[in-house]
């Protein structure tokens, strides 16, 4: 055993199969050639696509809606994380669950009605995920983390890729690792933004079970395969 982020103990990994997800955000990806794009993530095998649905609102920017999501879940069998950037996520969680979202996240920010959405999209059978604004702390999660799957740790103010990973989420996915196993639940910790050589490691040695990574997996200075490689090597550490 050696001491990791925080003094907490690490090991080598002994397993094959990665304890820790890799789930690549397609925001920076070549949306001409969207198919083949998502395809080498999944032939090099990433456990989750993470697909950011922005509406210019809750975020400045637009990107995509359920058509894009349903033509993925055409071009792919892996699982599916859907990350709504959008306000009032409770008018659109069932087209994005009927596009084949298999995970469906919405912002603790973004509704007023945070216990009912999750109730929502568990009962149209997808799982369902919370995510946390850089501000927004820990504890906004207590009261549905019972009634939840994952909850997702923005490392970056949501909007962009390639933005750099705020240092204090380490201590936020602590905080949430504690909590989950003091109530010995289940649920998944998310970090997304920011997600690199240097930062995954430290946000798995800090408790994460997956982590997003958009412009580290699509970029111009290599193929997803290398990409996906070299974070998975950086990786072969895990939480105690
Ligand atoms: C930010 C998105 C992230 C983003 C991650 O608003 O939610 O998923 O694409 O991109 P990187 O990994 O480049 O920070
Ligand atoms: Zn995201």
């Amino acid at each position: 055993m050696r001491q990791g982020y925080n003094g907490r103990a690490m090991r080598e990994s002994t397993h094959s199969r990665p304890l820790v997800k890799i789930a690549p955000s397609i925001l920076t990806a070549d949306f001409g050639r969207i198919t083949e794009q998502v395809q080498e993530a999944a032939a090099a095998g990433v456990e989750y696509l993470h697909l950011d649905v922005m509406d210019g609102h809750f975020v400045p920017v637009i990107t995509f809606g359920p058509a894009l999501v349903a033509a993925v879940r055409k071009a792919v069998d892996i699982t599916l994380d859907i990350h709504l950037m959008i306000e009032r996520p409770e008018e659109q969680i069932a087209a994005f669950r009927e596009a084949g979202g298999d995970i469906i996240n919405i912002h603790y920010e973004a509704t007023h009605h945070l216990h009912r959405c999750v109730g929502e999209i568990r009962r149209l059978g997808a799982k369902a995920g919370v995510s946390l604004n850089p501000a927004t702390p820990a504890s906004a999660v207590d009261e549905v983390l019972g009634d939840i799957d994952q909850v997702m740790v923005m490392a970056v103010n949501p909007g962009w890729g390639g933005q750099s990973f705020i240092e204090a989420s380490l201590g936020k996915v602590e905080q949430l690792r504690s909590e989950i196993d003091r109530r010995g639940l289940s649920v998944e910790i998310e970090v997304d933004g920011g997600v690199n050589l240097s930062t995954g490691p430290r946000c798995a040695l800090a408790g994460a079970d997956v982590l997003v990574a958009g412009s580290f997996v699509y970029n111009d200075k290599a193929s997803v395969a290398e990409n996906v490689k070299a974070l998975r090597s950086a990786l072969a550490v895990v939480k105690p």
